[in-house]
């Protein structure tokens, strides 16, 4: 699956966004790494920074928001130093992303097919344009659409269809890492499940790397190689996505997975509800920011933030439940229900 080679590290990134409330944290210190071929999955409550943190690996943060510091190391260099000429090179022919309404993305005055030449001619301009359209069709067939649809605007396509060209787009140029932001929520199940089906297949043909945020956790499962978890601008836990499902180390993996309905879940059980809301991001909590709703919170979760580390071979958690301090001897703080 993955030979562990790592294509990015993250190193101790934030992004901040300046509003009339103040500054809202919304990545804050988080550093991970996303291996060479993998298909990252990235989840957590609605708001907790899942597309900041994605568009930021882009550099594609727009004002009122902005990266505040941290390194985005890709294959050994860090394009944070890039100038913005090296960095629409590297949008292009490196990562990519995909959000999830292509329409935002896709031109809407132009056709497939001048999307697709366009794109490569922008990055290699010794391509001709019969060339360019040869691959541009090779392409979009491989992805299930038929070469004849090559002449359509995007609103003549379905929302599937318009993913694929998006799709298309990223590995036109070859680009090593793509982000795909909900690319798929907007899509009827069917069309979900086969597209999901079709980035395993693609990472396979391509060796393209992906990152794929999702609120679909079941997708998550049976996507992703491992899984990521935010939670208020964190990065909380990552591991094998097996293990992870099956063994969730951080509480508030613990539950979000009890949270999602399960086929197998006993008929009259109900479904775990997370007591309390999640925070304002212009006023995180100290310390950890889950102890507020934290059912195993020690006095400690509230006064010191601990880091993310490996506390098992290749699976991380930000938790002080499995992290020695001096002052973990404290007793253990009331829950808000
Ligand atoms: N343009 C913006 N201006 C101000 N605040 C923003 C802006 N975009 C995002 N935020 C804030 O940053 C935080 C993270 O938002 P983000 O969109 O990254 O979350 P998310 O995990 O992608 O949520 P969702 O699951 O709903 O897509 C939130 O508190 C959000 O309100
Ligand atoms: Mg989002």
């Amino acid at each position: 699956m993955t030979d562990n080679k790592v294509l990015m590290q993250v190193r101790d990134l934030s992004v901040e966004y300046k509003t009339r409330l103040g500054m809202v944290s919304a990545v804050d210190h988080v550093s991970f790494d996303i291996y060479e071929g993998e298909i990252l999955g990235l989840v957590g409550e609605s708001g907790c920074g899942k597309s900041t943190l994605g568009k930021a690996l882009m550099r594609m943060i727009q004002p009122p928001g902005r990266i505040i510091g941290g390194e985005l190391i890709f294959n050994g260099k860090d394009i944070m130093t890039y100038d913005e000429k090296q960095m629409q090179d590297f949008r292009g022919r490196k990562a990519s992303m995909i959000f999830q309404d292509p329409m935002t993305s896709l031109n809407p005055v132009q056709r497939v097919d001048e999307h697709l030449i366009e794109a490569i001619q922008v990055h290699f301009p010794e391509i001709s344009k019969e060339e360019a359209l040869q691959r541009a069709s090779e392409l979009i067939e491989r992805l299930g659409i038929q070469s004849n649809r090559m002449s359509s605007y995007p609103h003549q396509l379905s929302g599937g269809m318009r993913q694929r060209v998006m799709v298309a787009l990223g590995l036109i140029l070859n680009a090593n890492l793509i982000i795909a932001d909900e690319a798929t929520t907007s899509l009827d199940v069917i069309v979900e499940a086969k597209l999901a089906d079709e980035f395993r297949d693609i990472r396979r043909e391509f060796g393209v790397t992906m990152l794929v945020i999702t609120h679909n956790i079941a997708l998550v499962a049976e996507l992703s190689d491992r899984l990521a978890v935010m939670y208020a601008g964190h990065m909380v836990e990552m591991g094998d996505v097996y293990k992870v499902f099956d063994d969730p180390l951080h509480p508030y993996t613990q539950g979000l997975l009890n949270s999602v309905p399960n086929i197998q879940l006993d008929e009259g059980k109900e479904l775990y509800k997370m007591p309390g809301e999640p925070p304002n991001l212009t006023h995180p909590p100290s310390g950890c920011r889950f102890h507020p709703r934290c059912p195993m919170a020690m006095a400690i979760c509230s006064r010191i933030e601990p880091d993310l580390i490996e506390v098992q071979p290749g699976r991380h958690v930000k938790c002080w439940l499995y992290q020695d301090h001096p002052e973990k001897s404290e007793p253990t703080l009331e829950v808000s229900k």
